[in-house]
């Protein structure tokens, strides 16, 4: 038996970041993972094999699409099973990165996985440490649809979708979510036809609905056939083909359309098997969060949560900040995490990028807003490399200025984004932005341009 004054259960990016920062401020700390390696789902079946494999693809759909026209004369062929191999490469450089930074913070890794048989004690295996604080950050799991079976060879969910043993020809993905836009677009670029099937009459529920509407438009186009306002009753597999069977919400009729592989991509739910809560009397909401208070503490005195376990976007980066939070709570400092600015990326090509308000939630809560609006096609570095569809929209608050939200489909969407984020952290107007020199030729000039837009107009419009 150890004792730690901390001990974090789960080394997915919540938990490995939260010790990490508790060891730089000080704490002795322990980090308990029953994987085989670090970094939990994220960097194992998650955000980072997906990223490897979407851009293996991508570059195959450039060799496909854009070569000749640049004068590059090349015929890709696939091998699957070599692909799989970078993928996993990435994963092996990823985890072992964060074991080495457990070595060098002095962070212990407990082998194994975590039960708290009472506060102030963990177990794992046969034995029992001791701690003055723990925090769980167990991360979520697929959730499951009534009806579907997963086998993870025929019906997936993300983590079989990572590893399938051949490619399929024919694909259904259940959901028109983030998981299900990423995979069904991996798949549709090595060629299988792929069905999305969504029970909303739109894509990525929570987006900017200009931008779902561009996005599926996008999609279409790249070959993803979509179902929309459909709920999907069952799947039933037989010998290794999949009938899949939906609803339609307009009509009540029922359909049916085989597969050779379904990815079930209907969303995550909360990870907290075996740790023992309900003993310990840690309070749950009624979708199985753990509930938290604004210091990530349980109904437990000393047991802490963050992460997927908890409430909100279930995102790798809002569980760190969470993680470092925490971390910063318990080393007597005053960690904060401010939910109103973080971003959420989806890693399509084009890709898609949001933070703040949406149009939407600013009509609900009945805001005066303006949009400033600026197409790609009006980007010179964006037409350079064929990606000149898709915009950048941000909103301000109409009479301040203020920035208050934006939405970015196109190229480098996902980076571009944190100009935004920063600017909103600093409680800046759009017309800091438009005022700020941008490189050119750069995505980000585009950014600008909204910006300019939300003023006395773009320049290249
Ligand atoms: P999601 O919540 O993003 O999307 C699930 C979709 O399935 C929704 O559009 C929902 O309306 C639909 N759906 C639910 N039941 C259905 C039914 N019976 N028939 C048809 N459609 C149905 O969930 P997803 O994509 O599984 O992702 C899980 C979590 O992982 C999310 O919180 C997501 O943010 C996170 N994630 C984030 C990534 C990123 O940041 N790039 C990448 C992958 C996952």
């Amino acid at each position: 038996m150890a004792k730690f004054d901390l001990i974090v259960i789960g080394a997915g990016p919540g938990g490995y970041v939260c010790a990490i920062r508790a060891a730089q401020l000080g704490l002795n700390v322990a980090c308990v993972e029953g994987r085989e390696t670090l970094g939990g789902t994220c960097l194992n079946v998650g955000c980072i094999p997906s990223k490897a494999l979407l851009h293996a693809t991508h570059q195959l759909h450039e060799a496909q699409e854009n070569f000749e026209t640049m004068g590059i004369t090349a015929k890709p062929k696939v091998d699957w099973s070599k692909m799989l191999s970078y993928k996993d490469d990435v994963i092996g450089q990823n985890t072992k990165g964060i074991e080495f930074l457990f070595k060098k913070n002095k962070v212990t890794w407990l082998k194994g996985w975590a039960a708290i048989p009472e506060a102030g004690k963990v177990k794992v295996g046969d034995e029992v440490h001791e701690a003055d604080k723990i925090v769980i950050a167990s991360g979520s799991v697929a959730a499951s649809l009534p009806g579907v079976e997963v086998d993870e060879k025929v019906v997936v969910t993300s983590t079989g979708a990572l590893a399938l043993e051949k490619l399929p020809k024919k694909m259904v993905v259940i959901g028109g979510g983030v998981i299900g836009l990423e995979m069904g677009s991996v798949y549709a670029r090595l060629g299988a036809e792929v069905t999305v099937i969504e029970y909303l009459d739109r894509l990525i529920p929570g987006n900017d609905g200009e931008v779902a509407k561009t996005f599926q438009r996008i999609l279409k186009k790249q070959g993803i056939n979509f179902v929309l306002g459909a709920a999907v009753q069952k799947a039933e597999v037989k010998r290794n083909k999949a009938t899949v069977t939906y609803t339609l919400r307009k009509d009540d009729s029922e359909q049916t359309i085989e597969a050779d592989c379904v990815l079930l991509a209907t969303g995550r739910k909360p990870y907290t098997d075996g740790l023992g809560l309900e003993d310990l009397g840690v309070t749950l909401t009624k979708g199985g969060q753990i509930e938290t208070d604004s210091q990530y503490a349980t109904s437990v005195a000393g047991i802490y949560a963050i992460g997927d376990a908890i409430a909100g976007p279930m995102l790798a980066h809002k569980a760190e900040d969470e993680g470092m939070a925490v971390a910063e709570i318990l080393a007597g400092q005053a960690g904060h995490v401010n939910y109103g600015v973080i971003p959420g990326v989806i890693y399509t090509t084009p890709e898609v990028a949001s933070v703040g308000e949406t149009e939407e939630t600013l009509k609900d809560a009945g805001r005066a807003y303006k949009v400033g609006k600026f197409s790609f096609m009006g980007n010179g570095r964006a037409k350079a490399v064929f990606q000149g569809e898709g915009f950048v929209k941000l909103l301000a608050d109409a009479e301040t200025d203020r920035l208050l939200g934006a939405h970015i489909i196109g190229p480098m969407a996902g980076d571009l984004i944190h100009e935004i984020c920063v600017a909103m952290e600093f409680g800046a107007a759009a017309e800091d932005v438009a005022r700020t020199c941008h490189a050119h030729p750069t995505f980000s000039e585009a950014v600008r341009e909204a910006a300019l837009a939300c003023g006395d107009g773009a320049i290249h419009a």
